[in-house]
């Protein structure tokens, strides 16, 4: 069997970039990798860009025009594809997958929409547990000034309290979910990758 790593954390905690980076270290060690991401390139994730990310103010801030349980099902339809179709089938074949958020997306943000959370872990109970979800911790003031230009400016309040939500709602994830292992993410790009390392070292490698 493979290792399966997960980022997590919110927008512009660093997850892309610091997923890159691990991809590469496991490359360099001769590893197989995948680098993969929710939601998909799929079909199922492109829906879920058309009906709940591309939703402008009202995406970003109150949710999907569609109902927050469709769009809690779309994300876990999204979810069952890429287990079933490329997450399992790699890690039967010994490699190593990283995945640009998980399942603990759809509890923390789906969660802050206001929905159940013991329904979300029961509609998401099929997702196979990755070896370690490297949470990456920052103020949304932080992760803000990151994207700045990439999102709307405009309802900058209201995005950000969503996001603080989130951010709360990520670190009672991580009391509940054993795998779950936080890193302070206001750090320099290197140094977040070396803590990042040294886990995984120290996680599943058992080398330190
Ligand atoms: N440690 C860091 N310090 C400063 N800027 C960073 C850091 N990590 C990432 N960034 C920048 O912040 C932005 C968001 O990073 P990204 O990896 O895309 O976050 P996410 O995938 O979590 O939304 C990018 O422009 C990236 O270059
Ligand atoms: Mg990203």
């Amino acid at each position: 069997m493979g290792m399966f790593i997960v980022l997590e954390g919110i927008d512009g905690a660093g997850k892309s970039t610091q997923a890159r980076l691990l991809a590469q270290w496991f490359e360099k060690r001769g590893y197989e990798v995948v680098l993969t991401k929710e939601p998909t390139d799929t079909p199922f994730g492109k829906l879920i860009r058309k009906l709940v990310l591309i939703g402008g103010k009202e995406g970003i801030i109150d949710g999907a025009r569609i109902s927050h349980e469709a769009e809690a099902l779309l994300f876990a339809a999204d979810r069952a594809e890429h287990v079933h179709k490329l997450i399992k089938p790699s890690l039967e074949q010994g490699k190593v997958v990283i995945s640009d958020r998980y399942f603990y997306s759809s509890l923390a943000y789906q969660w802050a929409r206001g929905l159940d959370l013991e329904w979300l872990v029961d509609l998401n109970r099929f997702a196979v547990r990755p070896d370690l979800v490297i949470l990456l911790d920052l103020p949304v003031r932080e992760s803000m000034n990151r994207i700045n230009g990439r999102k709307i400016k405009t309802e900058f309040d209201k995005i950000a309290e969503l996001q603080r939500r989130v951010r709360e709602n990520y670190l009672k994830l991580a009391k509940r979910f054993e795998e779950i292992k936080i890193i302070n993410a206001l750090a320099s790009l290197e140094d977040i990758h070396n803590d990042i390392v040294a886990l995984v070292q120290h996680e599943i490698l058992g080398e330190y």
